[in-house]
C-alpha cells in the first residue's frame, strides 16, 4: 500500500505514522526528518532547509522532489511507503505521480487527520518544550506553519479527491483511536 498521510502541523502524523508502519511493515518516509538528518550531518542540502525550516516556510520544491526521488529508488519501497509530510503543495504532488509512474505504480491513498487550529498551536509549542525542534517552540513560526499549510497543503485534498484517494479522519482522540480509524480506512483499500 502506498499512502500518504497529511495535515498540519502537529495534528500527530508523525506519531501515528510510526504505528501504521510497524504494523503494516513498510517504510516511514518523514521529508522533515530526512531533512533533519541532513542537517545533523552537516551537509549543504541540509543547511539549505534549515534556513527555510526554521522559518516556518517550504523548502524549494527542487530540493524535496530530488530527495524522494533517490528515496524512491531505494528497494524497501517496493511493497509500499507510508509518506508523512510530503507532498506539500500541487508541484510536489504532481512530482510524486510522476515518480511513481516512472516505477509503474502510483498512490493508493491520502488519508487527512483533522483537528482544529487552537488545538494544534497548543500542541505544537508543548512539543517544543522537549521536541527540541526550534520550529516547535516559536508561536510566530508555529503559526506560520499552519498559514502555509491551508495556503499551500490544504488543497491537496481536492487534488487526491479528483482522483478518488481522498479519506478524511477525525485527529483528535488517544494515540490509540486515531490508529484505529487510521487502520479502518487503510483496510479497507
Ligand atoms: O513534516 P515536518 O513537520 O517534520 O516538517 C518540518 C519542516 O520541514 C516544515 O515546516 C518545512 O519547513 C519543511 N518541509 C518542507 N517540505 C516538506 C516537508 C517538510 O519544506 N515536504
Ligand atoms: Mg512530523
Amino acid at each position: 500500500m502506498r499512502i500518504i498521510i497529511m495535515g498540519p502541523p502537529g495534528v500527530g502524523k508523525g506519531t501515528e505514522a510510526v504505528v501504521l508502519v510497524k504494523q503494516y511493515h513498510i517504510p516511514h518516509i518523514s521529508t522533515g526528518d530526512i531533512f533533519r538528518e541532513l542537517y545533523k550531518d552537516r551537509t549543504t542540502v541540509g543547511k539549505i532547509a534549515k534556513e527555510y525550516i526554521s522559518r516556518g516556510e517550504l523548502v524549494p520544491d527542487d530540493i524535496t522532489n530530488e530527495i524522494v526521488r533517490h528515496r524512491l529508488n531505494h528497494q524497501d519501497v517496493k511493497n509500499g511507503f507510508l509518506f508523512d509530510g510530503f507532498p506539500r503543495n500541487t508541484l510536489q504532488a504532481d512530482a510524486l505521480d510522476e515518480l511513481l509512474k516512472s516505477h509503474e505504480t502510483e498512490v493508493s491513498a491520502m488519508i487527512a487527520l483533522e483537528v482544529d487550529d487552537e488545538v494544534l498551536v497548543q500542541r505544537l509549542l508543548k512539543r517544543g518544550e522537549t521536541s527540541g525542534r526550534p520550529d516547535d517552540a516559536n508561536e510566530s513560526v508555529v503559526r506560520n506553519r499552519i498559514k502555509i499549510y491551508y495556503k499551500q497543503t490544504a488543497i491537496l485534498k481536492n487534488y487526491y479527491f479528483d482522483a478518488s484517494k481522498y479519506y478524511g479522519v477525525n485527529g483528535v482522540g488517544s494515540v490509540e483511536d486515531i490508529t484505529e480509524r487510521l487502520k479502518a480506512v487503510i483496510n479497507n483499500l
